[in-house]
């Protein structure tokens, strides 16, 4: 029988997953305010400085994660780029052996002054999330008004050679909805790939409901009134469903957390900007590792209790059956960066 003890150089849980990505949020803020992530902007309470991991202390945490199997860095926030020095960091997490890469999810408002210096730094790719293609829309989907600066950025990154590039857009009933097949040809044209993320019950305004959340089916519906695709599958681990479009231009992903959970054979981890682990993204329990890092606990304790913490995931929101009947979401989207 799999135990703990069992399998000591790897991160595993309860169901016998094998933890290979991790997420890791180097700051809670953001200079957005997106309506299904953030609660009020008033209401925000950042995190003082001094909670949040130093560089040197993610440099560590992350060398033990490398020592027990993970292989790829994925930096979040709030907004990562607003963290000082981002790309010092990404530096040095792409010079452990053993992490195979390093990439970004950010909201692009600073991606286009700072994309070389992340491709120099040794960043792979990057994800940037975009809602709409209309500029009043964006300003109130987002809450800031800063389109144009987003394509610019877009445009930027590619041209560094920043790759993989995707855009990701939660497609909310109301509000978005009617974009579905501008934002894929807008994809299309710069050649990068595209995936809509079912809206989750983890926004801070509380404004998530069933109706709103349009499914990955409806997407798929939706390009195929126009595009001819053809169905690609879901990679072991991998959040989206790919699909090609026909004509070999772009690629197409549907992220369907809520229809269809990809729990089974989830491999992230996600680590916040103040030193928690958090195993699943709808898990109520946080493992701090600040006590351990900070109180002089060796690198062998750190894993200790990395290794217990994992062991603990829970199966996931598609076993969660309660989600179905609505409920309180645990935290916001912005405090663990997607
Ligand atoms: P890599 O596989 O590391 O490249 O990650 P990715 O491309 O899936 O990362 P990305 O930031 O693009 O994630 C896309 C979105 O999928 C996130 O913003 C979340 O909304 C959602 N997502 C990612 N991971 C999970 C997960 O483990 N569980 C659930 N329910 N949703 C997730
Ligand atoms: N549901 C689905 N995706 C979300 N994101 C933020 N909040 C939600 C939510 N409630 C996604 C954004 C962004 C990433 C960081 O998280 O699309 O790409
Ligand atoms: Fe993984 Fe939890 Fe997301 Fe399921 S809900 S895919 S277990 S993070």
């Amino acid at each position: 029988m799999l135990t703990e003890a069992s399998v000591p150089r790897l991160l595993v849980d309860t169901k016998g997953r094998i933890a290979a990505k991790l997420r890791i949020s180097v700051t809670d803020r953001c200079n957005f305010a997106c309506l299904f992530c953030m609660p009020d902007k008033s209401a925000m309470r950042w995190l003082p400085s001094a909670d949040l991991l130093s560089f040197d202390e993610i440099e560590r945490v992350t060398r033990v994660f490398v020592a027990m199997g993970i292989t790829k860095v994925r930096i979040t926030g709030g907004e990562p780029l607003l963290r000082n020095g981002v790309e010092g960091l990404v530096k040095r997490l792409t010079e452990i052996d053993g992490l195979e890469s390093v990439d970004i999810t950010t909201n692009g408002f600073f991606l286009g002054s700072k994309a070389q210096a992340l491709k120099t730094a040794g960043l792979r790719g990057v994800t940037v999330s975009l809602h709409s293609l209309k500029e009043d829309r964006f300003a109130r989907i987002s809450g800031i008004n800063a389109l144009p600066r987003v394509l610019e950025s877009i445009s930027e990154a590619i041209r560094v050679g920043l790759h993989p590039m995707k855009i990701n857009s939660v497609a909310i009933r109301g509000y978005n909805d009617d974009e579905v097949l501008d934002l894929v040809d807008y994809a299309r044209k710069m050649n990068v790939a595209i995936r809509f993320i079912e809206f989750m019950p983890l926004d801070g305004l509380d404004i998530w409901d069933r109706d709103k959340m349009v499914t990955g089916q409806e997407i798929l519906d939706t390009v195929r009134s126009r595009f001819s695709i053809l169905p690609a599958g879901r990679g072991d681990g991998e959040t989206a469903s790919i699909w090609k479009f026909a004509d070999g231009r772009g690629e197409l992903g549907v992220i369907t957390p809520m229809s269809e959970p990809f729990c089974d054979d989830c491999d992230r981890l996600r680590l916040t900007s103040d030193g928690k682990i958090l195993s699943c993204l709808f898990d109520t329990e946080y493992h701090d590792l600040k006590p351990i890092l900070r109180n002089s606990g060796d690198d062998e304790k750190l894993a200790t209790f990395v290794r217990e913490a994992v062991w603990k995931k829970p199966e996931g929101v598609g076993y969660m059956p309660w989600i179905k009947q609505g409920w309180k979401n645990p935290r916001n989207m912005n405090a663990i960066g997607g």
